[in-house]
Order: structure tokens, then sequence, then C-alpha cells
């Protein structure tokens, strides 16, 4: 099961991944928690020390090297490493990152692992890049990590950056929900009205929810339930005391401590996963048709000729 929080900065995104993450990590199973925003924050909310963690950065130019190597295994529609884009689907040869195996190869270089969560950066623009590339070009190798994940026994739950880059590349293909932070302001749903367009171009308008955050009272609930159609809003955060004092003490949240009234979201969005069997067949589906999409450009068709063939109908994703 894979969730992502999208939606603009300071709405929420993070104190939701890093409530939910607390909220999971009851139920037992490894979680996988991706900080995939310019500005990591997600490590300190949940409890993962500052200092250690700029050097795991997955989008450093020597871990993704090191990471498409891995991945590739002996897949052999691969025929070199720059031939491995982001849209460029695995197959049986390929080797896949185990969420149920503490020894997998990339949980234990690329993340820090406590109480069964792992932690995954993404990480900032290294120094070379700045003004020379978007953030979406750092959010690639997380897309190769995605559709290279074996999920079926845990959680990933991926904090994404502000902005539209989600919807940039493949990225929003990968994920069974994506839940978007809107708080009960005219800026909050002109963001929700921009989100639900690029998410019905996309084809994922299904599987996107909101979630109402900050919220102070009925007359904020009506104003976002005016704007936005009910079956669509998950649930509400209310405006917390609790969170503005953990934030205030640089803190990392404790679920056990959120009002009452704050639970019920959790318990929705819980119960939403439940009902979902990730379907690995539709999801591979949605790859190859973004990756005949991505490889259609006449970029990279100049550079690398038909990428198409890395597509293998022999693949069945249930036998792996
Ligand atoms: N329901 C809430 N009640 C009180 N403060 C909140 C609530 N949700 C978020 N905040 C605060 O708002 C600020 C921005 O939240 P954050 O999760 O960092 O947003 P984002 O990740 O979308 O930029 C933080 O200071 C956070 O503590
Ligand atoms: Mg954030």
């Amino acid at each position: 099961m894979r969730i992502a929080f999208v939606g603009k900065g300071g709405s929420g995104k993070t104190t939701l991944s890093a409530l939910t993450i607390e909220y999971l990590k009851k139920i037992g199973l490894p979680i996988l928690a991706v900080d995939a925003d310019i500005n990591m924050h997600l490590g300190g909310l949940i409890g993962f020390d500052d200092k250690t963690k700029t050097k795991l950065n997955i989008s450093d130019s020597e871990s993704i090297k090191d990471i498409k190597t891995y991945l590739k295994g002996d897949n052999d529609k691969i025929k070199s490493l720059v031939e491995f884009r982001k849209t460029t689907p695995p197959n049986s040869l390929s080797n896949f990152v185990n969420l149920s195996n503490k020894d997998d190869y990339i949980l234990s270089n690329y993340t820090l692992e406590k109480d069964n969560i792992y932690l995954m950066n993404v990480g900032t623009y290294e120094k070379g890049e700045i003004g020379a590339s978007c953030y979406h070009n750092n959010l690639a190798i997380l897309e190769n990590i995605l559709s290279h994940l074996i999920d079926r026994d845990g959680y990933v739950v991926s904090d994404m950056v502000a902005g539209i880059d989600a919807f940039a590349g493949s990225l929003h293909a990968q994920f069974d929900r994506l839940f978007l932070s809107v708080e009960p302001t005219r800026r909050g749903v002109d963001v929700y009205n921009q989100y639900i367009e690029l998410a019905k171009v996309a084809g994922v308008e299904n599987l996107l929810f909101v979630v109402g955050n900050k919220i102070r009272n009925n007359k904020d609930k009506n104003f976002l339930k005016s704007f936005i159609p009910e079956n669509k809003i998950i649930g509400y955060l209310y405006l917390s005391e609790y969170l503005s004092d953990a934030d205030q003490d640089y803190s990392p949240l404790d679920i056990d401590k959120l009002e009452d009234n704050n639970m019920d979201l959790f318990s929705n969005i819980k119960k939403m996963l439940d009902f979902i069997t990730p379907d690995l067949k539709s999801r591979l589906e949605k790859l190859y048709e973004l990756h005949r999409k991505y490889v259609s450009q006449d970029s990279i068709k100049d550079r690398f000729g038909d990428l198409t063939y890395q597509i293998d109908d022999n693949f069945d994703p249930s036998s792996i």
C-alpha cells in the first residue's frame, strides 16, 4: 500500500505524513517513510535524529548510479544505466526492493531504520544543479525505487514536495491514494481545483482525496464542503494546540497526545487503506502507458532510439 500527501507549502503535508506514520506504526507492519520535500522535515517529526540523515539522500549522483545498478540486476532490457529512465519498467530479472526484508540492499543502504520505520530522504538540490535542474529530476530515482518495490506487507507514506511536481513524471501512478491537504481558505480551494484538474488529465482523479486541515469550526468545514464534493473529503484535522506546541518545541509528534477530535481522520485513512488490494497488474499497465508516452518524445528517441522494447510482455508481476 502506497500513499502520498500532496498540497501547497505550509498546508500540512509533513504533519499529516508524520501523524499517519505514527498511527499506522501500531499495526506493526514495516513502513517506508519517504521525505520527498526539498526542505526535509519528516525525519525530525517521526523521531529521527536530524544530523545523521544528509549522507543518505537517494538523489545524490553517486546514490543514483548505485541504486540503478542494483535495481537493473540482470534485466537485459536495459543496455546501459543511461537507458534506465524514470519510466523504465522492471522485469523478472530485475532486483526489487522488498519492504519485508530487513536485509534488503536499498533499505540497508539508503534508509535509517527505527521501530520498523524506514526513513528515506530524496534530498535537496546538489550545488551544481541550482538553476540548472528541476526538482522533479530528483524525483526520478524515487520513481525507479517505487516501480521496483514490493510492498504487499507494509506501507509507503510519502511526504511530497509542494506544488505539482508529483504530476510531472509517472510518480502519481505509483501510489494507491494521493491525499491533498487543503486549508479552509480561498487559496486552499484554488489549489484543490488545480490538483483535481491535473489528476483528471493524469487519469488518477479516483485516487485523490482531500484532508481539510487547520479547521477551526463548522463554518470552516462548510466552507470546504461548498467547493469540494463530500465524498472526496476523507476527514479533517482541526487546528491543534498540541501540534502548535510540538512545532514550537521542535519535538517529534506523538499521536497519543493528539486531541480526540483529530483521531477520526486517521482511522478513516486506515479504513480506506484496508479496502484496497494493490493491483500490481494495473499499476504496471499504467507504468507501461507512461513509459510509451515518455519514450515517444523526440529528445528521447534521438538519444536512445526506441526504448519501448524495455516493456517485457512476458513479465508477470504476481510472480515476484
Ligand atoms: N492542524 C494543525 N494545527 C496546528 N498547526 C498545524 C496543523 N497542521 C499543520 N500545522 C502547522 O503548520 C505548519 C506547516 O505545516 P507542515 O506540515 O510543515 O506543512 P507542509 O509540509 O505542507 O509545508 C507547521 O508549523 C505545522 O506545525
Ligand atoms: Mg513539509
